[in-house]
Parts: C-alpha cells; sequence; structure tokens
C-alpha cells in the first residue's frame, strides 16, 4: 500500500493556464496525439522540418544503383537521416530494430517497370506496419494516370485505417511519363492528396510556382528527389524547395547515387534546418569528404 499523502502544501499553479501544446506542423493540429507524436517524430520539433531518405526503390525496380547492397551502402546513413522510407521486406531483412530512426513504410506496389506503374494495390495490412512500429505509411497516387481511381481508393483506405491506429499517410505524387510536370498538375494532385485525407504529401520540385503548390496544400509537402543531379544542383534545388514552403525533402538517388552519400545527406540536413545557402553547403559536403579522406579518418 502506498503511504498516504495528507499534507496540505501541495502546489495548483491556480493562476497559471494550463497550456494545450498540439504540434506546429501544418494541419496537425486537430489529429489524436499518436499522430501527432508521430509526426513530431518526422518532422524535427525545432525546425518543423524533415530530411527522409528514401530507398524504397526496389519495390517496383529491383536492385536500384546505389542500393545492391542496402547493408553495406545504406546503413551507415541512417543515423543522418531524420526518417527512413524503405519498405518492409528490407525493414526486417536488414536494419537492425536497435535504431533510433523513424521509419516510414512504403504500404502500396503490385506492378514493376515492367508494366502500367499505376496499377498499384495496397501492399501491407496497418496491422504490420504497427508491429513494426513505423511513424508513417507512404502510398504512390497517380492523378491522371490509367489507374488514377484506384490508386486515390488505396490512399482513401490507408488514411482510415491509418485513423484506427494513428499512423499518418504520405501521399506520393506520381507523374505518368507523358504528363506535365509543372504547378498546375502538382497543385491539383497534391491537393486531392491532402483533401482526401493524407496527412503529408511528397511532390516533386518545380522551378516556377512551387510556392503556390505548397501553399495550396493543407498539410505539409517534403519535396522528392528524382534522378541524379550534380550535388550543387540538388542542394539548389532542396534550397529553394524549402525557401518556397516546402517542409523537407525524401530524397533517395540524388543521396545514396552522390560520390559521398554520407556527405551528401549532412549537406542536405544544412539546407533544409539550417537555411544554409546550397553553395556554402557544398562547401560544406566537399569538407566532410576532404576530412573523411585524411589518414586515420573513420571510414
Ligand atoms: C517514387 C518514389 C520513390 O520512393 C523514391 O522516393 C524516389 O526517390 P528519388 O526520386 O529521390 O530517388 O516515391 O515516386
Amino acid at each position: 500500500m502506498p503511504e498516504q499523502d495528507f499534507t496540505e502544501k501541495k502546489n495548483f499553479y491556480e493562476d497559471i493556464p494550463q497550456r494545450n501544446s498540439a504540434f506546429f506542423l501544418k494541419g496537425a493540429g486537430a489529429y489524436d496525439w499518436g499522430m501527432q507524436n508521430r509526426l513530431a517524430r518526422i518532422f524535427n520539433p525545432e525546425s518543423g522540418k524533415t530530411v527522409m531518405l528514401a530507398i524504397d526503390h526496389g519495390y517496383f525496380q529491383g536492385p536500384t544503383t546505389g542500393l545492391e547492397r542496402i547493408d553495406i551502402n545504406i546503413l551507415p546513413l541512417v543515423p543522418y537521416t531524420d526518417a527512413l522510407f524503405c519498405t518492409r521486406g528490407i525493414l526486417r531483412s536488414v536494419i537492425p530494430a536497435a535504431t533510433r530512426t523513424p521509419t516510414v513504410l512504403r504500404a502500396t506496389g503490385g506492378p514493376s517497370i515492367l508494366k502500367e506503374l499505376s496499377n498499384e494495390q495496397l501492399a501491407m495490412d496497418l496491422e504490420d506496419a504497427v508491429r513494426l512500429n513505423t511513424c508513417g505509411v507512404g502510398v504512390q497516387v497517380f492523378v491522371g494516370g490509367e489507374f488514377e481511381t484506384q490508386t486515390i481508393h488505396n490512399m482513401t483506405r490507408l488514411v482510415d485505417a491509418g485513423y484506427k491506429v494513428g499512423l499518418p499517410v504520405l501521399g506520393v505524387t506520381a507523374v505518368g511519363k507523358d504528363m506535365a510536370r509543372d504547378a498546375k498538375y502538382f497543385r491539383l494532385a497534391t491537393r486531392i492528396c491532402a483533401e482526401l485525407g493524407a496527412q503529408m504529401v511528397k511532390t516533386y520540385y518545380v522551378p516556377q510556382g512551387f510556392e503556390t503548390v505548397t501553399a495550396g496544400c493543407p498539410v505539409p509537402i517534403v519535396m522528392a528527389g528524382g534522378k541524379k543531379l550534380p550535388e550543387l544542383e540538388a542542394l539548389t534545388m532542396a534550397y529553394r524547395a524549402v525557401q518556397e514552403g516546402a517542409a523537407g525533402v525524401d530524397m533517395g538517388r540524388n543521396i545514396f547515387q552522390s560520390e559521398s552519400p554520407v556527405a551528401m545527406l549532412q549537406a542536405v540536413r544544412k539546407v533544409v534546418h539550417e537555411a544554409m545557402k546550397p553553395e556554402l553547403a557544398l562547401e560544406f559536403f566537399k569538407t566532410l569528404i576532404s576530412e573523411s579522406n585524411k589518414p586515420g579518418a573513420q571510414a
């Protein structure tokens, strides 16, 4: 039995109102505690931003260049990312369960690069996502694609399932080969994802009008990386996206196909979390490389 507490000297700070402390992330004020908490693990509560590392490419294109051996090439990057975007297959088989890095799991799939990519289905039960202690799930949405409605239904089913367990959904706007990649299209695609319940949306950067894409989307947008660019161009794209309203990035090839993935990931962090100018971030990238090449430096 605990001792009874008879003291009269309790302090209830009656003159100090209790504060509500919803996570300040865009659109997140009305979510349940668990969902806010998971979002606060993906988006750094100090900067409000995230640097996610996307390594899920194998789910439709097999062993992508740079991802042939995730255990060798990617594990050294994991401590430097705010959230790892991967498949449950890679998570279980390769990522150590002792990692402190949150994950967002790819939850749709089906067609390979040999088929019509928009013909995706749900590829994961959220019971398994919870079992894997993930912080979110990602779903490809092909607005304007052949299987547009099917992919939107994939997303809405995940959103419903996600609310039951407090898991946020990342809607990934996928662009078909022959479709225009402009602000008009991304305003449409991102807004549809958010209106239908995605708590975060991943989309590509466009040099003209990206700020209208982020402003028109009521939940945070993270910038997708796309094909490998020279480091300065990739850093510039990430810088502009964040300056124009993105809440961070979810980059893959521009990091793991870089000359030095660990240095590139740290340079992207500078741009996203500290608003470092791209030219300075490139210098930082080069400095990290030359330091790692010094005799006695850790590999
Ligand atoms: C494709 C994806 C992939 O998951 C991945 O994010 C692509 O990353 P990157 O283009 O930066 O290599 O979402 O739409």
